[in-house]
């Protein structure tokens, strides 16, 4: 042993370890129970396929949630990380690096640009952060600019939201869930019905900093607010002089048939916030691009993050970007995602309450539990998880192929035979 390292009690060598059963209970033993996943032990995957320990094939159908819209191991991005792992991975914001300046400029155009007021991109690492500096810009912005009173900005967000799970963002959940046993919690919030443009109106006063929001509800179990909701919010917030906020960290990069959700309806934030899809499912990047103005409020030592903004993780996502715009994801989002909804509204079970979706993001809602008819896919080979109980998502990657899609109504046809 060097010298200067604690001699340790031997662990059990888990690459030994190739029983399913095995892995799960070591992961029952040692690992916290925050999530409850389905019994399979994924151990590859490529594309839009995953394959587990024991060689079974499954199509996943949940792209962890929209993190993989570009499939799983895509060789661009895998390249890219590869390429710049070899160079440089990490040198902190204390130093400058080459892919930094390349990401945001790339990212602000892929956002709109300029015209749009997409001016400046702040890269953090996980979702949560991303909107958690969202709230921080706001906030800021809330004081120096529009002229809130110190310490009494106030944002708005939406019933049954689904943000990330940082004690902020977990104290404006309306899910006891997320939130129950976590508090206090911060002030500052406001919470208003989704898809109610009168509620927002009567919400904001002259504290509001933000409406924050999401264009389609992912977590809450695909919900879509009214036509016209987004549009109409975004000029209210717009003549209030509110900023508005569209966390796109689920429904960006194609998802819905589009870059952006909020391009459904024509609508330009003020604040994008993203992630996931951002990299590929290769590396935890994510980022809040928006104008100056607001973005600008941040001064050295204000906000920051040890791994955000570095040179291997601005690399995979530069890769991810380029995969999105060459590869048309958006557009086979949109074109394989309309015949997907199509499909899915012809299956006829007393159990389907609704279905619902936009582009490759679809909730088939059912009366009972959704847990089991996920457990049933399973066993067909179809990797999918339930949200808010009674809603099955289904989300495969966006290079998912027409015949693959076939495979998969085929099974679900089995499942909801009759
Ligand atoms: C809309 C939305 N915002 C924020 C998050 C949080 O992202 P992360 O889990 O990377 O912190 C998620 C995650 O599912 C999300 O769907």
């Amino acid at each position: 042993m060097a010298a200067g390292f604690p001699r340790r009690t031997p662990l059990p060598n888990v690459d030994a370890i190739s029983d399913p059963r095995a892995l799960i209970e070591t992961e029952e033993r040692w690992g916290a129970h925050n999530y409850h996943p389905l019994d399979v032990v994924v151990d590859r995957a490529q594309g839009a396929w995953v394959y587990d320990i024991e060689g079974r094939r499954y199509m996943d159908c949940l792209s962890a949630y929209s993190a993989v819209n570009q499939g799983h191991c895509h060789p661009a991005i895998l390249d890219a990380l590869r390429d710049q792992a070899a160079r440089v991975t990490l040198t902190s914001r204390a130093f400058r690096n080459t892919q930094l300046p390349l990401f945001c400029q790339e990212l602000a155009a892929l956002c709109g640009g300029v015209e749009a007021g997409m001016e400046m991109v702040l890269p953090m690492n996980t979702g949560a952060e991303a909107v958690e500096t969202a709230l921080k810009a706001a906030r800021r912005w809330g004081y120096t600019v529009k002229g809130i009173a110190s310490d009494r900005a106030e944002v708005i967000v939406c019933e049954n939201n689904f943000h990330g799970r940082t004690t902020t963002i977990t104290g404006f959940s309306t899910t006891g869930l997320y939130r129950d046993g976590f508090g206090p919690f911060t002030p500052g919030f406001r919470v208003i019905p989704f898809g109610d443009l009168e509620a927002l109106r009567a919400a904001i006063s002259p504290q509001t900093c933000a409406f924050l929001v999401e264009p389609i509800q992912c977590e809450a179990g695909i919900l879509m607010p009214p036509d016209g909701y987004l549009r109409a919010a975004a000029q209210l917030c717009r003549e209030r002089n509110v900023l508005f906020i569209a966390d796109e960290i689920q429904t960006a990069l194609g998802r819905t048939g589009r870059m952006f959700a909020c391009a459904h309806e024509g609508v330009a934030p003020d604040v994008y916030v993203l992630g996931k899809a951002l990299s590929g499912g290769v590396y935890p990047v994510s980022a809040v691009v928006s104008r100056r103005d607001v973005l600008g409020v941040f001064r050295p030592g204000s906000h920051g993050s040890t791994y955000g903004g570095n040179p291997l993780a601005c690399a995979v996502a530069r890769a991810a970007l380029r995969v999105i715009t060459e590869e048309r994801l958006c557009e086979r989002s949109a074109e394989l995602g309309a015949w997907l909804l199509d499909q899915l509204r012809t299956l006829r079970h007393a159990e389907i309450r609704q279905v619902r979706g936009k582009g490759l993001l679809a909730g088939i809602e059912v009366r009972g539990l959704a847990r089991p008819f996920c457990e049933q896919l399973k066993d067909l080979g179809v990797l999918c998880k339930e949200t808010h109980d009674s809603v099955i998502r289904l989300a495969p990657p966006l290079i998912v192929s027409s015949e693959d899609l076939e495979w998969l109504v085929a099974r679900l046809r089995t499942v909801f035979a009759g």
